[in-house]
């Protein structure tokens, strides 16, 4: 069976673990790799080898051979990026955040979906053994109907730079922490909740750390809280934050500061937890799956044991390029795509008008 050639735009941590992705999927070739900065260029090319390597990404698209791209790019360039490839007839897989906003996704989608190409956003951790095996025993109802979730993914100390300081920058990030963590925390609630149609917004963001941020530009938030309703009548409780004075129920993460990257899905029969050991310091044990199950009246807890994926990013890997194949849906499909970015939307508009936002796509 014919391998697919992939290109990856953008080669830092996440262009670097979508290479392995292809390399270890067995279904795709790593044809090209393109980033501006040299330095960059370099250090890729020398540990993954791809047979093309370009400066510009323009040059990259007009390539021929190529088949689909992978965009690794700082948050802004998302939109613009994806947008080339898929006009470029290119499937694209691209990092989270899908887009700066809905409006833009959307357009993303119909451009796919007219081109009869796949669009997929990076969301790694939803392959990961844990989330699988937290999935299956909420389709199998272990829980019953799931009601309410709490999510967080909260750092202490821990916000991000990225090339010339971009994450902090609203014109190159599109926001801070909850544009950054707050997309993982809450994808990882509402994939497990089944994709929930999202109703209504009450959130709040705030900036309360300038002086730890050594950033030229500083126009973002570095923390955000909130819930969301949802129009089966479950709810999200979700917090954020790259700074903030944490307590000590938050264990130290993988940085040396405390952090926590943690899901909690509640039932009437039972609660599931998701703890992303991926963020916390070796020194730290606390059991990736946990269930928390009512027993004819008495809670009993309990770890699941669950089969490891070796690399969640060649699992991903291998379900976009099946999808493009036909032999699988896309699991991060351009549809939640576009309902993530609007819970993002109505989450900044809810902390900047002080009041509940209705979905109004509905
Ligand atoms: N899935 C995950 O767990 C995960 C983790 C980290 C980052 N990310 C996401 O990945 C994206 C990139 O993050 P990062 O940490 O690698 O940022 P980064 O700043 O370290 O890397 C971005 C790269 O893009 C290159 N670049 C910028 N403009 C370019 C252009 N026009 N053409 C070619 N190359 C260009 C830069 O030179 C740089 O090497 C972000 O959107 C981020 O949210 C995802």
């Amino acid at each position: 069976m014919d391998k697919y050639n992939v290109g990856i735009v953008g080669l830092g941590w996440p262009g670097e673990r979508h290479a392995e992705g292809v390399q270890g999927s067995g279904l795709g070739d790593l044809y090209a790799a393109c980033d501006i900065n040299e330095e960059r260029r370099e250090k890729f090319t020398a540990k993954y080898s791809p047979e093309k390597v370009f400066v510009s990404y323009d040059e990259m698209l007009a390539d021929p051979g190529l088949d689909a791209v992978i965009v690794s790019l700082p948050n802004a360039l998302h939109f613009p990026g994806t947008l080339k490839a898929l006009q470029a007839s290119k499937h694209v897989l691209c990092e989270k955040p899908p887009t700066l906003n809905a409006g833009q996704m959307r357009q993303l989608h119909a451009e796919a979906e007219q081109r009869g190409l796949i669009y997929f956003f990076g969301r790694q951790m939803r392959f990961s053994g844990a989330v699988q095996a937290a999935r299956k025993a909420v389709a199998e109802r272990r829980l019953g109907d799931i009601y309410f979730a709490k999510t967080m993914w909260v750092r202490s100390r821990g916000t991000p730079g990225g090339v010339d300081g971009w994450f902090t920058d609203r014109s190159r990030a599109g926001g801070g922490a909850l544009i950054d963590l707050g997309v993982h925390a809450i994808d990882a609630a509402w994939y497990l909740m089944g994709n929930p149609k999202p109703r209504t917004v009450s959130a709040q963001t705030y900036q309360k750390f300038p002086q730890l941020v050594k950033a030229a530009v500083f126009d973002v938030e570095d923390s955000a809280c909130g819930m969301i309703r949802f129009e089966n009548g479950a709810s999200v409780l979700f917090e954020v934050s790259w700074s903030a004075n944490l307590t000590d129920d938050i264990p130290i993460g993988r940085l040396g500061t405390r952090e926590l990257f943690s899901t909690t899905l509640f039932g009437p029969k039972g609660s599931i937890r998701v703890v992303d050991t991926l963020q916390l310091h070796p020194s730290v044990k606390i059991p990736p799956l946990s269930l928390f199950e009512d027993k004819d009246g008495e809670l009993v807890d309990s770890e699941l044991p669950f089969a490891p994926v070796r690399h969640e990013f060649v699992s991903q890997m291998q379900n976009f390029l099946r999808a493009i194949r036909g032999d699988e849906a896309a699991l991060n499909s351009s549809v939640q795509a576009v309902l993530l970015m609007e819970m993002l939307d109505a989450i900044y508009k809810s902390s900047l008008t002080g009041r509940e936002v209705s979905l109004s796509y509905l």
